[in-house]
């Protein structure tokens, strides 16, 4: 039986990962039992788990805070990941790695397909995934580095989590950004796609595994009350009314180029994706 170790198993996507891939023996590893940025440690949890595949889902994802805490992201995802791809090439293990539409600045016309370099990201934490992805490219040949964005899942926290917070009833109406456009994805989906890529091991490169379709902010959290059947006004608003302390790409839309051409599978409509999750939660 195929063994997958998933770094940051805890996490969103880590814990719908663990609790989902089929058919194959997994092999949680958290902060405590595998701290990314201790090399030694990673190295040492490797040899001895041997794992064929490694889903690499450790990373510091809170956008804003990565721009106060510079060091820490770049210590996290650029050295973190540096650590788990050289011990994944030293030791057989194939590694996908999870990257991210913010590696992006986000001024292309059209969505980003796996061939498009990034010209530079506009924030800490997506230059820090950049370098992880080519820490990745340059330590382990034998890997997957898909790109993700927009996720929410069970665990949260994530934009649903956020919206159906704050429609509580108290407030009027949620200004949402309507200048970003993108494709929301859950964890559901991202789960289902590796299921099967982990049994694919001669696919290798940069793979794009977002849900069809795109939305901005305001029409994702419109989906969201509809579909919930909760009475909430939204009224659209621009990046520059809603500061954030990280800039956002604009377009963060990915074409899934690689599924298509390699004849895969095709990744759900987003609309489709959140009426499931949210008939679930
Ligand atoms: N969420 C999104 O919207 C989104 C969008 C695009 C791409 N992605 C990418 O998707 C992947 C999964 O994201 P997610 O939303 O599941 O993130 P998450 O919920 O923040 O989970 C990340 C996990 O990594 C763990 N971690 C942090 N530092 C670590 C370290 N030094 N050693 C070991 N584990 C560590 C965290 O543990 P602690 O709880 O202890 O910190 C947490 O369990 C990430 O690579 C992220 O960059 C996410």
């Amino acid at each position: 039986m195929l063994t997958v170790a998933i770094t940051g198993s805890e996490g969103m996507l880590g814990t719908t990962l663990t609790s989902t891939l089929k058919d194959v023996e997994v092999i949680p590893l958290t902060r405590e039992t595998c701290d990314i940025t201790d090399p030694t440690l990673v190295d040492q949890v490797i040899r001895n788990t041997r794992p064929d595949v490694l889903i690499h889902c450790a990373a510091m994802t809170a956008v804003d805070l990565c721009e106060s805490e510079q060091f820490s992201a770049w210590k996290i995802n650029a050295f973190g990941t540096t650590n788990v791809a050289r011990a994944c090439n030293t030791y057989g293990t194939k590694l996908i790695s999870i990257s991210t539409d913010y590696v992006f600045d986000g001024t292309l016309d059209r969505p980003y397909h796996e061939y498009d370099e990034p010209a530079g990201a506009l924030n800490i934490y997506g230059k820090s995934k950049w370098a992880a992805e080519q820490a990745v490219r340059a330590h382990c040949p034998n890997h997957l580095i898909a790109r993700v964005s927009w996720l929410y899942g069970e665990q949260g926290p994530s934009f649903v989590h956020t919206m159906l917070r704050l429609a509580d009833g108290t407030r009027d109406c949620l200004k949402v950004v309507n200048d970003q456009v993108g494709n929301p994805t859950s964890t559901d989906s991202v789960a289902s796609a590796l299921n099967v890529l982990i049994h694919r091991p001669e696919l290798v490169g940069t793979i794009h595994l977002t849900c069809e379709g795109e939305a901005t902010w305001y029409d994702f959290a419109k989906a969201i009350f509809r579909i919930k059947g909760v009475e909430q006004k939204v009224l659209p608003c621009s990046s520059e009314e809603y500061k954030t302390p990280a800039k956002r790409p604009k377009n963060s839309r990915l074409e899934k180029l690689v599924l298509k051409e390699c004849g895969l599978f095709e990744m759900p409509k987003w609309e489709d994706a959140l009426y499931k999750f949210l008939k679930k939660i």
